[in-house]
């Protein structure tokens, strides 16, 4: 049984607000709901001061939600706003500035998901994620840059680490020139799209990395994520994304096992869901106990530009199937889109209403909730 958002919205009504006495959906406390393949969870913001007074909703809110057939985990995740949500209301026509929700800080500790044993967080960086294929070329890169952008737009501060040395993309997709300049003993991003980019391509002349071995490359990566200025103490990076190289080989499984990861997004086309490398990777990831928290399913479908119709080359409905039965949420389906192919190669993210760009918007949102962001 597949629970829908309304089902899920239905179950928190019967949870209560306990300032307003309202259902939580009324009281406008359930935000950046995610329904898909087995997990449902939501974000509830609080003001600083009432996190304990919240503490019982957020149980009796997953509880609501874990009682529904056809979920198998809930997960509520608590934030503290920083200013007070009446004065936030107030003006609520404009979006929030990007400072004021990077501010807003995780007060529920289960939001930290499960932690890795050895592995390092790059300081002041508050969550990594890594985007991960079994396949080359089947978007990753437009993924991770897309996605980091996207993120940005929901106010987040982002940076994005091309942890894929033998072909690095991130510099051309984000139309990034120049070379990263060094201040304080660390390495400064550079900035495309509002988004903090490092890459070994900004940092070495033509394909010198080619001739690495692995544990070169691993120990690069490792060190470029350490070595950058992605945040400053008083103002960390909410969310760091990796664009990980492709397969599921040492290199991938050095970096995951060396970079404190909170989730793992794993691209596939519709091609590769039959041809099970996408299954590769989820094992694989799942062996490093890093949370994976989602598929995403690229080049799902093309749209006849002359009737509009979708034509869905490789059958419909395999991301789907594969996030169910992978137990995962499928995060977004976005469709082969020749606009988002030229803009990769011309510095160009896919526009915030195109139809890929709303794909990746939601998968943002989804991300950002399942980060407790
Ligand atoms: N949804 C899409 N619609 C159209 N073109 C796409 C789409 N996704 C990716 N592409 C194009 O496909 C090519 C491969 O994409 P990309 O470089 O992102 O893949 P990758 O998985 O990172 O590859 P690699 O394994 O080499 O790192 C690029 O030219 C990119 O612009
Ligand atoms: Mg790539």
């Amino acid at each position: 049984m597949v629970v829908d958002r309304e089902t899920a919205l239905k179950a928190l009504d019967g949870v209560r607000d306990p300032k307003s006495g309202l259902g939580l959906r009324e009281a406008g406390l359930v935000q950046g709901l995610v329904v898909a393949g087995g997990k449902a969870g939501f974000m509830l913001e609080v003001v600083p001061g009432d996190a304990a007074l919240y503490a019982p909703v957020r149980d009796a809110a997953e509880k609501a939600l874990a009682a529904l057939d056809g979920v198998e985990t809930a997960q509520v995740v608590m934030t503290a706003a920083a200013r007070p949500k009446l004065q936030t209301q107030a003006h609520s026509h404009a979006p929030a500035p990007s400072h004021q929700t990077s501010a807003r800080v995780a007060v529920d500790p289960r939001a930290q998901l499960h932690p890795q044993a050895e592995a390092e967080r790059p300081a002041n960086v508050r969550r990594v994620i890594a985007v991960a294929s079994g396949k080359g070329g089947v978007g990753k890169s437009t993924v991770a840059v897309n996605l980091a952008v996207a993120l940005q737009r929901l106010g987040l501060s982002v940076g994005l680490l091309d942890a894929d040395v033998y072909g690095p993309s991130v510099p051309r997709m984000l139309g990034l020139t120049g070379k990263p300049s060094f201040a304080g003993g660390k390495l400064q991003p550079l900035i495309g799209h509002g988004v903090k980019a490092m890459s070994i391509g900004l940092m070495i002349e033509g394909d010198q990395a080619a001739i690495w071995r692995g544990p070169m490359a691993s120990s690069a990566v490792r060190q470029l994520a350490q070595d950058v200025a992605w945040g400053a103490e008083s103002a960390p990076l909410d969310v760091l994304v990796l664009d990980l190289p492709p397969g599921t080989g040492d290199i991938q499984l050095t970096i995951v096992q060396k970079i404190k990861l909170d989730g793992i997004v794993v691209v596939s086309t519709p091609q590769e869901m039959a041809l099970i490398d996408a299954r590769r990777a989820v094992a694989m990831f799942k062996r490093t106990h890093a949370p994976i928290l989602g598929l995403i399913e690229n080049m799902a479908y093309f749209t006849n530009p002359a009737t509009g119709e979708a034509i869905e080359i490789f059958g419909r409905g395999g991301g789907k199937a594969e996030a169910a039965a992978q137990g995962l949420p499928l995060l977004a389906e976005i469709p082969i889109d020749i606009a988002m192919r030229e803009g990769a190669d011309n510095g160009q993210p896919a526009g915030a209403d195109s139809v890929a760009g709303l794909a990746l918007a939601q998968a943002a949102a989804a991300v950002r909730t399942l980060l407790g962001l």
